[in-house]
């Protein structure tokens, strides 16, 4: 069993690829059904040097689950650095976590003065990276290796023990999403939020309905006006165009 939660599409290639990957190198013998039963694998983007609200409720919801699974791992997509999220995600999951990796991809976190989507080239050497990084990934997989092979980066406790509750207590939320005059209504946004989080007045704008938005910004990488703002804080940056799906 595979869990995967992608905002903007890198989540959901790199669990594409992997699994594509464990299935071409498993053992014939085993069937799918069998190994299904024993691996659980969650696949899912690092938010504020941890785990989206999303990922925390879904493994709250089905932690008996999980914990009954022989062997469980986590592949962590980020744009630098994960911090202590690794941490985190083990706690959260009652220390179950045999193998976690991260792999790095293309940044999607544009809210704050300073972050920015990457450059062209390096958006690109990122996921050649990874692609060269996952054979390895699913082999040790395959393998049931108890492993963990991430990025912390720099200041990592201080990230995910210091930012990353000010980040969750003011910074994840949706009141600050809305749209400029360069909407045209297309609700590309409305449908492809994860979260069922957006919608449209009796006038057609679209509004955000503050129920249980986790900041995945799809909508604001998936419009394709630009119109979908983040208070003044995305004025002027760039949309992710690597999209997978
Ligand atoms: C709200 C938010 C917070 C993020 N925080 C981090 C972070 O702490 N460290 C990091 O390296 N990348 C961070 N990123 C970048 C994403 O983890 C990265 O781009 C990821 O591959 C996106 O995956 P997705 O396309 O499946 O949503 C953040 C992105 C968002 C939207």
């Amino acid at each position: 069993m595979v869990y995967c939660f992608s905002g903007t599409g890198n989540s959901r290639w790199v669990a594409d690829e992997l699994e594509g990957l464990l299935l071409g190198q498993r053992s014939q013998e085993l069937s799918k059904a069998e190994d299904s039963k024993e691996v659980f694998g969650l696949v899912f983007p690092v938010y504020a040097w941890g785990i989206p609200k999303v990922v925390e409720d879904y493994i709250g919801e089905h932690l008996q689950e999980i914990e009954a699974a022989e062997y469980v791992y986590a592949v962590m997509t980020c744009g630098d650095d994960i911090g202590y999220a690794d941490t985190v995600l083990k706690k959260r999951l009652n220390g179950r976590l045999d193998a976690v990796f991260s792999v790095h991809m293309p940044n999607t976190y544009v809210c704050l003065p300073g972050f920015d989507v990457d450059k062209d080239e390096v958006a690109e050497r990122k996921v050649r990276e990874t692609l060269e990084r996952l054979p390895q990934i699913a082999k040790d997989i395959n393998e049931r290796k108890r492993t963990t092979e991430v990025c912390r980066g720099g200041a990592a406790w201080l990230k995910t023990y210091v930012l990353r509750p000010l980040f969750n207590r003011f910074l994840v939320t949706d009141k600050y999403f809305h749209t400029t005059k360069n909407c045209f209504q297309c609700k590309r946004c409305v449908r492809g939020c994860p979260l069922d989080n957006i919608t449209t007045d009796k006038d057609g704008h679209v509004v955000w309905k503050h129920e249980n938005c986790t900041g995945c910004l799809r909508c604001y990488h998936r419009c394709p006006a630009q119109a979908v703002q983040f208070g003044w804080f995305t004025k002027n940056k760039g949309q992710k165009i690597h999209d997978f799906d």
